[in-house]
């Protein structure tokens, strides 16, 4: 494999992601990145992290934040990613991480990180009142990606303006060090359609773990009956389901549970349009609640078995740290030597 621009051989493929131990994991985290993170363990040697580090940028509750993490742990596993084969891990037990992310700190520069839209929608007119770590968020980001010299990325739409920023920073660490293709350039890894799950109770917003209505959602871990029930009461419109892509495209709440059945049916929306075309919510809301419970009910079923003892959950955790710890180290070995440290 050879890079066409230098002809120095590309670096070998390596996958990273991250999740927030923040609770209240729901069908948007399932379509729209943990689905994809089973898909690429085929293809690719992936790390999953946990980003416990990331997740103190706000204030946790410690007892909450242990569970979170281990939830989140369980649901990849119950989701299908091979702890064997694959790396399962969280931040915080990988030194790696914080202290690239400091070296990151003296790399990126205020201007770059002022301009995140992230970091403006979290603080909002609290600004000053912000944890410096929530401000420098994306370095710790980057440094989460480039400590692997990871080389692609699976990310949603809301992550793309970051792993720019990682981008910029892997560059600039690359020219000021005059260490050319050190760190790769990263490159966002994009699913396929219908990765976007809006609210059940307002086709507008994206489904949310801080929606105060917790029917707006469907949790990763809610049993078949309560899958069952927040489908029925979703908010739909009075008419029967569209007859044509264009026209459910103006109908937010039918277009987001048409997303939802194409995505867990793995179709195409307008493969769905064209079976329900003009047939009744009610009809098409059983039918989307049969399947939203054959694929999501098993899961459920595993996160709690796991939850109930997590020694095994911890071991997965305990082991991926190992493993991911023994590929960053002999990289920060290097970046120590690239920067002058004595060591
Ligand atoms: N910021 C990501 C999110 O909130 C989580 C994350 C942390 C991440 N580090 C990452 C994602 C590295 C991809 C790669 O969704």
């Amino acid at each position: 494999m050879e890079n066409k621009s230098n002809n120095r051989p590309a670096p070998a493929p390596r996958v990273f992601s991250g999740v927030q131990p923040t609770g209240n994991l729901h069908l948007g985290n399932y379509l729209g990145a943990i689905r994809n993170f089973v898909t690429l363990q085929e293809t690719y040697d992936c790390l999953y992290c946990v980003v416990d580090l990331h997740a103190i940028t706000v204030w946790q509750e410690p007892s909450v934040l242990a569970r979170h993490t281990r939830e989140v742990t369980a649901a990849f596993l119950a989701c299908g990613i091979d702890p064997k084969t694959q790396i399962i891990f969280n931040q915080s037990a990988v030194p790696a991480h914080a202290e690239l992310a400091w070296v990151f700190n003296c790399v990126a520069r205020m201007g770059w990180l002022g301009r995140m839209t992230q970091f403006k929608d979290k603080a909002g007119k609290h600004q000053q009142n912000a944890s410096v770590g929530l401000f420098a968020y994306p370095n710790l980001m980057a440094a989460d990606i480039l400590a692997y010299k990871s080389t692609h990325v699976p990310v949603g739409e809301d992550q793309k303006q970051h792993l720019e920023l990682c981008r910029d920073i892997a560059q600039k660490f690359n020219n000021d060090f005059d260490a050319p293709d050190f760190f790769p350039l990263p490159e966002p890894l994009i699913q396929g359609p219908a990765t976007r799950v809006m609210s059940l109770r307002d086709g507008a917003v994206k489904m949310s773990k801080s929606d105060k209505s917790d029917n707006a959602r469907i949790n990763l871990n809610d049993n078949a009956d309560l899958i069952a029930k927040k489908i029925r009461k979703a908010k739909t419109d009075p008419r029967p389901l569209p007859e044509s892509e264009e026209e459910a495209t103006t109908r937010p709440e039918a277009d987001n549970l048409i997303g939802i059945y194409a995505a867990l049916a793995r179709q195409s929306r307008g493969d769905v349009i064209q079976q329900f075309a003009g047939r009744s919510f009610a009809a098409f809301k059983n039918e989307l609640s049969d399947l939203a419970v054959a694929v999501l009910a098993p899961i459920g079923e595993e996160m709690s078995r796991l939850m109930a003892a997590p020694d095994h959950v911890d071991d997965v955790l305990r082991d991926g740290a190992l493993r991911a710890a023994a590929i960053a180290t002999p990289i920060m070995d290097d970046v120590k030597r690239i920067i002058g440290f004595v060591r």
